[in-house]
């Protein structure tokens, strides 16, 4: 399995992160290291995929439930995996492969379980023996980490619990409940792991650090706004490094991206949405500072075109997404 989201790096390495569930010590987190296309003196072509490696490799702790990913975090030395608490299930995973069901069902969330955050060197794949934990929540995607005064700050869209997986079904975002409407409301929210021996205890902020008995960091969070948000983009030149801004879309009843919005990081206030219904089949491109719309395509369709969450855009010249 790999993310929906690796990270690439200015020279156009991608990294990715991927569970295995196949080894002797039972499965293990992975990041895969995939180099750009280059050509050897002989002239032989050497594409990303003949050269990707394993970087660093890191053990599930839950043997029979190695967690759901969909994204992980990278700053200029460390990659950072945060290991959460929705197990996929592998016996409920190989029933229902070969049975047909939802896979999604297969995910078990584990409510009274902390959230483990793997810090792992990029110099050479050594996970720090340091453990940090933080109570409880649910994410899927990453909004930026950078490291700053030997911290590592972690952005991420924060869930309470694992409760969307099971919720975003067509007949829950045709005809939203209240239910549903409240398992989508994610939050954007800072973490920060000391990096080194001191911990985070910068007075008049919430997101500090603490030690326990058994010596694990425990990292307290702090919302980076009151706000929702969720589908979080950043300007990419700034992924790995102290940023300001972070941009989504507010999840509100049935999953409606239509309203926009700008976390300030450092001012923890949010800008006012743009609000454009149905903009799903539109292409909008916005001033980032204003919002003000600079330029509309609009396309017509040969049939229904469904609701997506990804998208990537990239020169017609580029070998790879980059910024
Ligand atoms: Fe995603």
């Amino acid at each position: 399995m790999a993310t929906a989201h690796p990270h690439v790096d200015p020279d156009g390495t991608v990294y990715n992160m991927g569970t295995s569930f196949t080894g002797n010590k039972g499965p293990t987190y992975n990041i895969i290291k995939f180099p750009p296309k280059k050509t050897l003196p002989d002239g032989k072509v050497l594409n990303s995929f003949d050269q990707a490696s394993i970087v660093a490799t890191v053990p599930c702790q839950w043997k029979m439930r190695p967690c759901y990913f969909h994204a992980f975090s990278m700053t200029d030395n460390y990659f950072i995996l945060v290991e959460q608490p929705l197990g996929v299930s592998v016996p409920k995973f190989l029933l229902y492969h070969f049975s047909g069901r939802a896979l999604a069902k297969a995910m078990d969330w584990m409510p009274n379980e902390k959230v483990k955050f793997h810090v792992i060197r990029r110099s050479d794949g050594h996970l720090l023996e340091t453990k940090f934990e933080a109570d409880t929540f649910f994410f899927f995607h990453s909004i930026n980490a950078y490291e700053e005064d030997g911290q590592i700050v972690i952005d991420l869209c924060c869930f309470d619990d694992g409760a969307v997986v099971n919720q975003i079904w067509l007949e829950n975002i045709t005809n939203p409940t209240e239910t549903f409407n409240k398992a989508i409301q994610a939050t954007p929210r800072r973490f920060k792991a000391p990096a080194g021996t001191n911990l985070v205890t910068l007075p008049g902020t919430k997101c500090r650090s603490t030690r326990d008995a058994k010596g694990v960091v425990q990292c307290h969070s702090q919302d980076l706004s009151q706000d929702l948000m969720e589908m979080p983009r950043i300007n990419y030149r700034f992924n790995g490094k102290k940023y300001r801004y972070g941009y989504g879309f507010i999840p509100t009843k049935g999953l409606n991206c239509g309203t926009l919005c700008k976390v300030d990081a450092e001012t923890e206030r949010r800008s006012s949405g743009q609000k454009m219904p149905n903009f799903q089949v539109r292409m909008v491109v916005l001033d980032a500072k204003t919002f003000q719309q600079k330029a509309l395509v609009t396309f017509k369709t040969p049939g229904i075109v469904t609701k997506d969450f990804h998208g990537f855009f990239a020169r017609d010249c580029d070998e790879v997404h980059r910024l």
